[in-house]
């Protein structure tokens, strides 16, 4: 399957779509991380260190050709991820959509087509995964970035303008044809922080996939520049993600080992 985490700024894309590489990496899958956010920094949530990020090559724009019969990638994915991508605990692969290193250099369209058409014709077999952290909003639903993938989630703080973005970006991305559409709550404090917005995704037939407990752990280990999983492998969200992670599984068919 190929997973698009998507949501407002500051909502936990991040957190959960690193964290969830992590959890099915752990389990044997083959990961490819794609880094799709101008602002990279996943490679921190899945425990790579900065350096070895910072030596990382972005995926060249060059790649992605028009041809006559439509828009045509040089080389094919699997050799993309070969010679881009960077390798994280348990084998992950993370390819980076972007770095913008200088001022100036021009917007990020072709960026946006070459990781799309990436996930496009990326044909995941039983035992891998893809998982990407979206750029925060609902520009990315503009360039159909998330188009080819299987399942979307869209991250939701517990509050109103959250969730109520949370809920456009699921309307928009069933409206790209994916296939799975879900809501998942971050950084929840109560039962009813819950409930409020288990019943707004509700109302738009949205399912909630789970929820994540508000965790200072996650922060601290933010702070510091930690992987949450390496930080507290037990901590109460990370424990919730992997809970999550395991779910989305079992919906999408795959045998889950106990
Ligand atoms: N469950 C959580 N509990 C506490 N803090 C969290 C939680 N999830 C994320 N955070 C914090 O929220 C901030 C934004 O998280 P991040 O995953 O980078 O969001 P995004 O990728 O959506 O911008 C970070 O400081 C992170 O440590
Ligand atoms: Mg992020």
């Amino acid at each position: 399957m190929k997973v698009a985490v998507t949501g407002k700024g500051g909502s936990g894309k991040t957190t959960i779509a690193g964290t969830m590489a992590r959890v099915y990496a752990s389990m044997g899958f083959r990961v490819l991380a794609v880094d799709a956010d101008d602002n990279p920094n996943l490679a921190i949530t899945l425990g790579i260190p900065l350096e070895k990020f910072e030596e990382g090559k972005p995926i060249p724009t060059r790649l992605l050709v028009r041809s006559s019969t439509g828009l045509r990638l040089l080389m094919k994915p699997e050799e993309i991820v070969r010679k881009y991508s960077i390798e994280g605990p348990g084998g992950i692969k993370l390819l980076i959509m972007t770095k913008i290193e200088r001022a100036g250099i021009g917007c990020a369209c072709g960026s946006h087509a070459t990781v799309r058409e990436i996930i496009h014709h990326i044909v995941p077999g039983p035992n891998e995964i893809v998982v990407i952290d979206m750029e925060p909003g609902l520009e990315i639903f503009g360039r159909a970035t998330p188009k080819y993938a299987n399942v979307v989630l869209a991250v939701a703080e517990p509050y109103f303008k959250s969730v109520v973005t949370a809920v456009k970006i699921a309307q928009l991305a069933q409206d790209l044809g994916v296939e799975k559409v879900y809501g998942v709550v971050n950084k929840v404090r109560s039962e009813d922080e819950k409930n409020l917005v288990l019943k707004v995704f509700e109302r738009y037939g949205i399912k909630v996939l789970g929820f994540v407990p508000h965790d200072d752990t996650v922060y601290t280990a933010d702070k510091y520049g930690y992987a949450p999983i390496d930080y507290k492998p037990d901590c109460n969200a990370v424990k919730a993600i992997r809970g999550i992670a395991l779910k989305l599984l079992v919906d999408m068919g795959y045998v889950v080992p106990r």
